[in-house]
């Protein structure tokens, strides 16, 4: 198989693109990533900004012949070896079963899904997780105290782990806050304390027991055993390389080795061995006086990630010293780590595991190398980023959830490097291998966990273009890696575009296909795309896997991923509110057979809302979706969006069945 359009067609097209500007809304930009496209991309290394790439690129692809790729797929997966479902995929043969019809964009403030589908709701921000005391929602009267006893704000990653028939945990990251929709008349310039308390009590993760009832659909559990609420104040300790480094401690935590709460979780994955590994992402905005640090090298590495010089934007360094760094320089260096925990047990210690390495980390991909070895595929999400792997030194055990709980302690972090011929490597970041020397700043593996970025700069790895999530095919072992826009490639004095980020001024997006060597553990890949986002209608520079374009949904800034049992892939967006002036939505696309590329609009979501996240159950009768920050842009005085119950917008999970019950997609 071929390309049917030739992607060195989009460099003209950089006319067509009209600013630099950041092109998300301003309160996304400000409370979601801190701001970053206001400043300079930190990442100011030179790594692969070769102009005409596109061209060379595709010529060589048309050489090489990229039909053998769908032969030469993995049938290594999420739970290792897969049978006859892998071959059934792999004979390209088989009908992808979705046969819903498309919705269209909308910017209407309602839930829209194709005829014979309805969405309820599960779970909103400040519903109450536990029994005594009680603590009901009331926006009007909220509490710190109340706040850590209820679902928390922004509900972004979600995670179904079944636990009997009908019954499962629902895994929720609460990414960041909107204090305009949470406060009546919030003064951004004069927080007071028991708001930015409500905040750190509103972040980070929710586990709730959910029930399905035979006509009901879906219903969380108030007071069940295994509710829990992770916050910005939980304790959890560090494991790893870096833990107990002198950067890693604090007047607080004099060792290094323990740390309160996670923030910005964005997404998540759970692992083989059942427990839940949630990221940091945009963490560098909970931070402010990176000016006033007195240590310049340590200054420098906060600049490398984004901090500010200044106050913060949430100015919640005036009550709690840890985030003014000119206070507490090392706090800093203590989030942007994945964090593992188990959903089973609420009194377990959540870990972060510094050997991951430190970026903003958008979510982890968890499956078994053919040896055992636990791989994990993680994504850097900020403009000219990097893609990255982590391969454990132990094996997975099936029998031994204690030991697989100890495997992302030690192992070898790698990050991407993509040739222009479609092919790649895994470039490892090893202390004292390579430019990461001591003279470099690197003499041992710690520096390489807490300075990541820095050490995959030196390395080479290719910069991409805001690397979100990335997951695994269940049945075919391709890797799928989602780049969520950049519209600053190709601009002036900024990286411009390669063969594996085409697109100049990259205001949609694009997912790529990496198809590991033989095996998750191997050195090399190969890689192609499967969509370069966008309208065809109104943009060439689309690519839909060479499906007629005609057919296809509009769909921009795609952001989280799962699969069907078919094998299908969901996509849910977050940016189309200002790419395309309409809502978010959860798209559907077949990724082998003949209706590869076919991308179809499933879902439409609310004003100012992101579909920030999506999973099916067990049974894919029901997909659960967050609508992640409704109404932002505006206020709680003046909101855009009344989601979910006509009156204060409220972040909320909800969840779609078909009204006869049958397949989701179908
Ligand atoms: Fe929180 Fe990269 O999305
Ligand atoms: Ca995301
Ligand atoms: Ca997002």
């Amino acid at each position: 198989m071929t390309l049917d359009h030739d992607p060195s067609d989009l460099l003209p097209l950089v006319d067509d693109y009209r600013s630099n500007q950041c092109f998300v809304h301003p309160q996304t930009c400000r409370w979601s990533c801190g701001n970053q496209c206001a400043h300079p991309a930190p990442n100011e290394s030179r790594n692969d900004y070769f102009g005409d790439v596109a061209r060379r690129y595709i010529s060589r692809r048309r050489l090489l012949g990229f039909g053998a790729l769908a032969a030469g797929m993995l049938v290594v997966g999420r739970q290792g070896v897969f049978g006859a479902e892998t071959a059934r995929a792999q004979s390209g043969g088989s009908s992808s079963g979705l046969t819903f019809t498309p919705v269209r964009l909308d910017d209407t403030d309602r839930i829209i899904v194709p005829p014979g589908y309805k969405s309820e709701i599960l779970i909103r921000w400040g519903d109450p997780l536990f029994l005594e005391p009680a603590t009901g929602f009331d926006i009007d009267a909220q509490t710190a105290e109340k706040q850590a006893r209820q679902f928390g704000y922004n509900c972004d990653y979600l995670g179904f782990i079944p636990l009997a028939p009908n019954r499962a945990l629902l895994i929720a990251n609460h990414e960041y806050t909107n204090p305009e929709l949470m406060f009546r008349g919030y003064d951004d310039k004069n927080p007071t304390k028991e708001q930015v308390d409500v905040e750190l009590q509103a972040h980070g993760v929710s586990v709730v027991h959910i029930e399905r009832h035979p006509t009901r659909g879906w219903r969380y559990t108030l007071g069940a055993w295994h509710n829990r609420r992770i916050t910005g104040t939980t304790p959890m300790r560090f494991t790893g390389p870096a833990a107990g480094h002198p950067w890693m401690r604090t007047s607080e935590d004099p060792s290094g080795y323990t740390v309160l709460g996670t923030l910005n979780n964005c997404a998540a994955g759970i692992t083989p061995w059942g427990t839940v590994m949630t990221c940091e992402e945009n963490f560098h905005q909970y931070f402010a006086n990176n000016d006033k640090v007195a240590d310049k090298e340590k200054q420098a590495v906060h600049k490398r990630y984004g901090f500010p010089g200044g106050a913060s934007e949430r100015k919640w360094e005036r009550y709690h010293k840890r985030f003014d760094l000119a206070q507490e320089p090392n706090e800093g260096f203590r989030f942007g780590w994945v964090v593992e925990f188990d959903p089973l047990d609420p009194g377990s210690l959540p870990r972060k595991h510094t050997a991951l390495g430190r970026f903003k980390h958008e979510a982890t991909s968890t499956v078994i190398a053919k040896d055992g070895r636990a791989v994990v595929y993680m994504g850097d999400d900020e403009r000219f980023e990097y893609v990255y792997r982590f391969v454990s030194d132990g094996r997975y055990d099936p029998n031994n959830r204690e030991a697989n709980m100890r495997l992302m302690e030690s192992g070898t972090l790698f990050v991407a490097k993509f040739n222009d011929d479609g092919t790649g490597r895994w470039l490892p970041l090893v202390a004292g291998q390579g430019p990461l020397t001591a003279a470099n700043g690197f003499p041992t593996q710690a520096e390489v966990c807490i300075n990541t970025r820095r050490a995959a700069d030196l390395v080479g790895a290719t910069r991409m273009d805001r690397p979100e999530d990335i997951e695994v095919h269940p049945q075919s072992g391709v890797v799928y890696a989602v780049m969520t826009n950049n519209s600053q490639r190709g601009t002036s004095g900024k990286p411009g575009v390669d063969a594996a980020n085409p697109r100049p001024q990259n205001r949609h997006g694009h997912i790529i296909e990496i198809i590991p060597d033989g095996d998750h553990a191997a050195a090399t890949f190969r890689w192609r795309f499967l969509m370069i986002c966008g309208d065809p209608a109104k943009d060439k520079g689309t690519y839909f896997a060479g499906f007629d374009q005609s057919l296809v949904s509009p769909i921009s800034s795609p952001d989280n991923i799962t699969f069907d049992r078919r094998g299908n892939l969901w996509i849910s967006t977050d940016g189309q509110t200002s790419s395309f002036k309409k809502n978010d939505g959860v798209y559907a696309v077949p990724v082998s057979g003949p209706e590869r590329g076919y991308n179809r609009q499933f879902l439409s979501a609310v004003p100012g809302a992101e579909c920030a996240s999506l999973i099916f159950s067990d049974n894919d009768d029901t997909l659960f979706v967050s609508i992640q920050h409704p109404a932002e842009g505006t206020t709680l005085e003046n909101a855009s969006s009344r989601f979910p119950d006509g009156k204060e917008p409220r972040p909320a999970v909800i969840f779609i069945r078909k009204e006869d019950g049958g397949t989701i997609g179908s």
